[in-house]
């Protein structure tokens, strides 16, 4: 037994001791650990669960469910309906938002996840993981679907479970961002990784490459760049991953540094991004943020985007601070035209009029 550690119970009560409804958002984040540590038993399982592949059905945006898709979402609803900590609930397997049944009492909490993020994966045995968002409900009525458009500032709490090697558990209420491991043994969440920080420069980029012929020039450019490595402007060579799990990527990035990148592109020109912004961007960005990394959509904070709706898309840039300040600028140059490396390249940084550019 190692009885001074700290468990995330432990944790939640200190870090949320002096904050006003602190105790019932504590309160929450257990429910969320419990459907977490459900949910990666569920996964651990693999085939012998015979809960692996797809369903018939899709969700509200048209994307194919996987059973686990689903047995995820309802291991969140279970979880937390039920103690009165939250007033409503939404989930990017639900086209709308979930109501109370009429015999819970309401919290002052609305919960948004994505039950299982990166569920490609599920079938070969990929790290997959869950992301959830807490946002503050003011008023006694019960929620309503503009409710949940509220700006990733204004998060009280956000995390994300990754189902690797070890099952962890990160997230911030607004006090750095903190990680846990799960102790398979005595089911509790042990801090292990606490007041996690990104290195603000990074070698490794990652970023869905076959893609490329959608991106815009400044995301051209950058990869280009890191792609030229030593022989190119950046000097120095850069290693690439590509995973299909955002909250993996994200998490090496919070452990070594990088830069992830799921840009805007012209693929579907109805959808401005891949990932999600209330439930995938905002709560991912704001864990960036607390580790001291960045988080963007190239052209703006993540966190100040204002949402439109629930299954809203965003343009997603984050990691190392150096690294995202650097494409950001490249997003800036562009709009403003001082920089179309494709159309024009006597002026952009690999130019021959750059002193750098001819040694
Ligand atoms: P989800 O499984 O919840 O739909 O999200 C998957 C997301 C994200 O995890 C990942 O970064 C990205 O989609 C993978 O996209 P590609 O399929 O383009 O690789
Ligand atoms: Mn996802
Ligand atoms: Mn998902």
């Amino acid at each position: 037994m190692h009885l001074g550690r700290t468990t995330l119970s432990k944790f939640l009560i200190q870090q949320l001791r002096d904050t006003d409804g602190g105790n019932d958002l504590a309160a929450l984040l257990v429910d969320v650990a419990a459907a977490v540590k459900a949910i990666s038993a569920m996964t651990a399982k693999g085939a012998l669960s015979g809960f692996l592949g797809a369903l018939e059905s899709s969700n509200g945006q048209g994307e194919t469910q996987k059973k686990l898709d689903v047995l995820a979402n309802e291991i969140m609803l279970r979880s937390c309906d039920w103690g009165g900590l939250v007033a409503g609930m939404a989930s990017e397997e639900l086209d709308e938002p979930y109501e109370l049944p009429t015999d819970h009492a309401r919290g002052q909490y609305l919960l948004i996840f994505d039950p299982l993020d990166g569920s490609s994966n599920t079938d070969v045995n990929v790290s997959v993981g869950t992301i959830f968002s807490v946002l503050r409900h003011a008023g006694a009525q019960a929620p309503v679907g503009a409710d949940y458009l509220k700006p990733g500032r204004v998060q009280v709490a956000a995390g994300y479970a990754i189902y690797g090697p070890a099952t962890m558990l990160v997230l911030t209420v607004g006090k750095g961002t903190h990680g846990f491991t799960l102790d398979r043994e005595i089911g509790n969440f042990i801090l292990t990784h606490p007041n996690l920080t990104i290195p603000e420069d990074t070698s490794e980029f990652a970023i869905n490459t076959s893609n490329a012929r959608f991106w815009e020039a400044p995301v051209h450019r950058y990869v280009t760049e890191c792609q030229a490595g030593r022989t190119g402007d950046r000097r120095r060579d850069f290693n690439m991953r590509w995973i299909a799990s955002m909250v993996a990527e994200v998490h090496r990035i919070l452990m070594r540094g990088g830069v992830f990148m799921y840009p805007k592109d012209t693929k579907d020109p109805g959808k401005p991004g891949r990932l999600r912004l209330l439930y995938e961007a905002n709560p991912i960005g704001w864990l960036i943020e607390q580790a001291g990394g960045r988080a963007s959509t190239g052209r703006q904070r993540i966190l100040d985007v204002a949402p439109t709706a629930l299954h809203q898309r965003v343009p997603v840039i984050l990691g190392s601070r150096h690294e995202v300040e650097r494409i950001e600028r490249y997003h800036a140059e562009y709009d403003a035209g001082t920089d179309r490396p494709f159309e024009s390249p006597l002026f952009n940084e690999r130019s021959l009029f750059r002193p750098e550019a001819r040694v």
